[in-house]
């Protein structure tokens, strides 16, 4: 367990969200919940007063979309703490506070000199967020490092562990999106922990990280140097929110059915595909978004980014409204050319 902290609860009433979203979004929060331990959550839970309020659970909010003022209670996760906990059957588990930025979690990892978690570096938000959508990138899903985390049940205050299993993970997925714990502010993650391996392999399987090796002339890469060439490869293609806001994908990659994909590929034999277990395939959705002529085309203050189309960037003052407009034209244009259909990435919370 991380070290529970006995601070007073902290509320704050008309809540500016602007900052708190890495689009960068205006929203304002009838109330904003600063929850900074796991008892913070437990004491919320339990008072009649704030019982009823509609709530969110924010983590980052790098993965989100805030579509006008939210009437009722955000609560944010800030809870801290990283520990090893235990070395267990070949792997070492490391705990680390939902309110953990994820990637200096991850490059504290590296420091102590626990490798696994590598190829996830430089993603933006919290290390909370990580598992509602099964964050995942160069070959390495949070699922595949993933041993366990508790949650707060922000109704009846009792605390759940959930494991690998009781995560329902999938491409982008959870048991917290499949049923909208996260959405409803139903449920706060309030730590996470993760199995690394202790006999550590390099994980180079895709094509761009092991391109960016072969570039520095590196053969046999140690857990730095994957990092490394991920940070570069993503600092090539992804914009830095801080400076050009965004909330990374801003669509999933498609999964169709095998016959849809060939009759696809026979038509556009360009198109990246991806096999999937189940036999069905993930198509790339930058590609198609390319192909609709979208790469790096704007629609008011917002865009499809230059480098990387499937990257929604917000380029002045966009509103929630801004966002919605670009995200259907795009589907609208895909849809029309590919017959496929887009989904978002990002949560959208709506005015009530
Ligand atoms: N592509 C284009 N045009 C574009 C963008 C991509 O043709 O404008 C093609 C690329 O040439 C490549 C393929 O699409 O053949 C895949 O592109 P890329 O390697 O950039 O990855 P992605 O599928 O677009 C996914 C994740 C990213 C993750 C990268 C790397 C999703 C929705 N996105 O993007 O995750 O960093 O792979 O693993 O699965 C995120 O979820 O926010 C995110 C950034």
């Amino acid at each position: 367990m991380l070290p529970a902290s006995s601070t007073p609860l902290m509320l704050r009433h008309d809540a500016d969200l602007t900052p708190f979203n890495t689009l960068a979004l205006p929203a304002r929060a009838r109330m904003l919940a600063h929850i900074r331990s796991a008892d913070d959550a437990r004491r919320l839970a339990g008072d009649a007063a704030l019982r009823g309020e509609r709530r969110f659970v924010l983590g980052g909010g790098s993965n989100l979309v805030l579509d006008g003022d939210f009437d009722g209670l955000v609560l944010k996760a800030e809870i801290a703490g990283r520990a090893l906990v235990a070395e267990e059957d070949g792997y070492r588990v490391v705990a680390a506070g939902a309110g953990e930025i994820w990637h200096d979690f991850v490059q504290w990892t590296l420091t102590q000199g626990w490798p696994g978690l590598e190829n996830l570096s430089l993603i933006p938000g919290t290390v909370g967020a990580a598992p509602i959508q099964n964050i995942g990138a160069y070959g390495l899903e949070l699922a595949e490092r993933f041993h366990s985390l508790t949650a707060i049940d922000l109704g009846s205050g009792e605390t759940k562990t959930l494991d690998l299993a009781a995560c329902r993970f999938g491409y982008r997925d959870s048991v917290f999106k499949q049923e909208g714990w996260h959405r409803d502010g139903r449920m706060l993650v309030s730590e996470v922990r993760f199995r690394l391996p202790l006999r550590w392999q390099p994980n180079t399987r895709y094509a761009d990280v092991a391109g960016e090796l072969a570039a520095r002339g590196i053969a046999e890469p140690t857990p730095r140097a994957v990092a490394d060439a991920v940070i570069a490869v993503r600092q090539r293609k992804l914009p830095d929110p801080a400076v050009l806001p965004n909330a990374g994908s801003f669509f999933q990659n498609p999964v169709v059915d095998a016959a849809t994909a060939a009759s696809l590929a026979a038509a556009h034999p360009a198109l990246p595909r991806y096999a999937q277990a189940d036999g069905r395939v993930k198509l790339a959705a930058g590609w198609l978004i390319e192909a609709a002529g979208w790469k790096g085309r704007s629609l008011g203050p917002v865009g499809m980014y230059e480098k990387q189309a499937l990257v929604l960037v917000n380029r002045g003052a966009a509103r929630g409204g801004d966002v919605r407009a670009l995200a259907a034209a795009v589907q609208a244009d895909v849809a029309a050319r590919f017959g496929v259909t887009l989904v978002p990435e990002p949560i959208y919370l709506c005015v009530a």
